[in-house]
């Protein structure tokens, strides 16, 4: 069993399938016209969200509800934190108020490792800046299995800023141990020192990598953690590294096409991919709920 969850390298292979086959069932539930679950009724999950966030806070809230756990949530906006209060006299508050849960996310790098260290509870990751989000990662295992069938094999591309993105770290180490194939395409500026290391290939030309994927996966270009120039140009970056309709259409017939939200819609991604028949991005969305129900439960029932 699991305590934290921290990073997929706490997922080795058979616990990041357990999580899968867990949320198939919870999926299962969402289609019944009762859809709560009365597992975790007095339990207390804690979202504690020092970041912006749409999809992934209201996914937890979603997830944790539907097992009957008490939620409490927690935004820096409006909270002691702007006061000064530190993560460390913060995590101590949500101790004595007897969390079971704390779902954290955070502009910090290694604040869910800090976080964990000081409080009795389980701590989730729903993000720390440009490190990991573990969730996310299960839920686009996740929403892959559910439209091709299987994780194994998949031949991956993670398309764009991937200095920035805790989804494709997280993405590139999950699938991995899953079993797929990951080649990352970004323009030079856009890689992290050191992603030689990761288990994934690198390309520079996305044509070339397009007609051999069975899932391409566009990152957002997040310009809020640029503090420099990293390409000429809006339109230059969509040139090359956009998905278009015109570059779509060098998919395989069965490919999918995946993106984690919010979307540069126009820049990663034309609106006429994003909205068409390959894309799974309303579909992960939904899943994320059925994931994050999975990982709550497993977690917090000690079946992890
Ligand atoms: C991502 C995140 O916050 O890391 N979004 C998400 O959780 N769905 C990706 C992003 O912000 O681009």
């Amino acid at each position: 069993m699991i305590r934290h969850l921290l990073s997929v390298s706490d997922l080795d292979r058979d616990t990041a399938t357990a999580v899968l086959d867990t949320a198939t069932r919870m999926a299962d539930t969402a289609g019944r016209e009762v859809k709560k679950l009365p597992t975790l009724r007095g339990r207390t999950v804690v979202n504690l969200f020092y970041e912006d966030s749409t999809r992934t806070r209201i996914s937890f809230e979603a997830a944790a509800k539907r097992l009957s756990a008490d939620v409490i949530n927690f935004s820096a906006k409006g909270s002691s934190v702007s006061k000064g209060e530190s993560l460390k006299d913060t995590a101590l508050t949500l101790q004595a108020m007897g969390a079971d849960a704390v779902v954290i996310r955070h502009s910090a790098s290694g604040a869910p490792h800090r976080l964990a260290g000081w409080i009795d509870g389980t701590v989730i990751n729903a993000g720390d800046g440009t490190h990991e989000h573990p969730t996310q990662a299960l839920l686009d295992a996740y929403s892959m299995r559910a439209r091709l069938g299987r994780v194994a094999g998949l031949k991956v591309a993670i398309v764009g800023d991937v200095l920035h993105s805790r989804v494709a770290r997280s993405n590139v180490h999950l699938l991995h141990t899953l079993g797929a194939h990951v080649t990352l395409v970004a323009p030079p500026t856009l890689l992290p020192v050191g992603v030689d290391a990761w288990p994934a290939d690198v390309s520079f030309d996305l044509d070339a990598v397009l007609p051999s994927s069975d899932v391409v996966m566009m990152l957002r270009v997040q310009r809020e953690r640029m503090t420099d120039s990293y390409f000429p140009s809006e339109r230059e970056y969509a040139r090359r590294y956009g998905l278009d309709a015109v570059r779509a259409r060098a998919l395989p017939d069965h490919a999918i096409v995946m993106h984690p939200g919010p979307m540069n819609r126009g820049m990663e991604i034309a609106p006429e991919v994003a909205d068409s028949a390959r894309s799974t991005i309303v579909e992960q969305v939904a899943n994320g709920v059925s994931v994050r129900m999975a990982v709550l439960y497993l977690m917090l029932g000690g079946l992890a």
